[in-house]
């Protein structure tokens, strides 16, 4: 061990592990959410033309403004609500928890979520509590509103729809937790563009509400870009805590381009929307698999009980990555999450996973 490692690393942080992510060369990616499709020809054309006019010498607009405009025409995003951009949206929750943290400050988000609540909670020393979904994986309000009662967090996450689980909250139950909570409740609608709802319209109506979203999951998650929409006030004070120019120059430029011509995106996202709908038929027609409803651009599946790191396994040796959620013995246990690709990712898919015995003592 290093010297000084133990005396100086916060026990939160050594107890924890990097973000791992897999190599993925040469195998058909499908763990990561991302939309499998490029631009025509003809626009690349054109985006790499309009790379020509900027300027890397100097520093990036520091708060994006052209940028800012064309996504809050494109999210729809109220023009009373402030905004605020972010390096990916995990770069949003981190300042979200810096702004926040203190003693005993906490963070909740219903579990199975999204692992970065956690992670950004412990990053910025803040208490982090999980709260348990209920079996088919809707919102336990009861324990939600006891949480808020007993503990008062700082702020809670709603991922909407949830990841990885897939499925839509209640609208009626998310606006009981933000009328209760005494603090902020943030909708993460990371997966707005699969999911035909959102909670955007409806910011005005609360002051402890944000809605948060990514450019990620659209088509862009090369580009690092979330966006942050909420009482301005709110806004006003996370701004401090955002880094200089976070939003470098090619994502400025790149990002807006590319929202310019979002009827491109938006063909892309009814595709997979719709090819979302015939994966999601043809897994429910493998025997041996429980499929979970999704509102996203991926698919949670559950296999017979204690096979599911052999049934990832089998997927890799054939070439195709998912995620495995499922080790150990909590409520994902022998549970795969697939991400929509291509019809022909999705064939390649479907059949390793039929050559792959998914069914217990098979
Ligand atoms: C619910 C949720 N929120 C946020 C993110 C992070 O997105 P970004 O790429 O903008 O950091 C993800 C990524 O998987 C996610 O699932």
């Amino acid at each position: 061990m290093g010297r000084g490692i133990e005396r100086w690393v916060r026990p939160g942080i050594r107890q924890l592990s990097a973000y791992a992510v897999p190599d993925a060369t040469g195998l058909v990616k499908l763990d990561a959410m991302e939309n499998p499709y490029h631009w025509p020809e003809p626009l690349v054309e054109q985006w790499l033309a309009t790379l020509r006019d900027v300027h890397l010498n100097r520093y990036p607009d520091p708060s994006a403004r052209q940028l800012a405009d064309t996504l809050r025409k494109v999210m729809g995003v109220p023009d009373s609500a402030g905004l605020l951009l972010g390096n990916g949206s995990d770069e949003l929750i981190q300042i979200i928890a810096l702004t926040l943290a203190g003693p005993s400050r906490l963070i909740v988000a219903p579990e199975p979520g999204f692992v970065m609540y956690r992670m950004i909670a412990t990053f910025a020393g803040m208490e982090y509590l999980g709260v348990p979904l209920k079996e088919d994986f809707s919102l336990d309000l009861p324990a939600m509103l006891e949480v808020i009662g007993q503990h008062q967090p700082a702020v809670i996450f709603l991922a909407y729809p949830n990841n990885p689980t897939g499925n839509l909250f209640d609208e009626q139950e998310i606006c009981r937790i933000v009328e209760a909570s005494p603090g902020l409740v943030v909708v993460d609608e990371a997966y707005h563009a699969f999911a035909e709802a959102s909670f955007m319209e409806r910011l005005p109506e609360y002051d402890n509400l944000l809605v948060m979203r990514t450019v990620s999951k659209l088509g862009l998650a090369g580009l690092r870009l979330g966006l942050l929409a909420g009482a301005p006030a709110w806004i006003r004070e996370f701004d401090k805590v955002r880094l200089p120019y976070n939003i470098n120059t090619l994502t400025q430029a790149s990002a807006d381009f590319a929202l310019q011509h979002h009827e491109v995106l938006d063909a892309q996202t009814a595709r997979i929307r719709a090819d979302r709908e015939k994966l999601m038929n043809d897994l429910c027609s493998i025997s041996g698999i429980t499929v979970y409803p999704s509102r996203a651009n991926f698919i949670l599946f559950r296999v017979g009980r204690g096979r599911g790191q052999q049934v990832f396994d089998g997927l890799l040796e054939r070439r195709i990555l998912v995620k495995y959620l499922g080790a150990g013995q909590g409520v994902l246990r022998d549970c795969l999450r697939v991400t929509v690709g291509t019809p022909q990712e999705n064939r390649a898919f479907l059949d390793a996973l039929e050559e792959v015995a998914v069914k217990t003592g098979s």
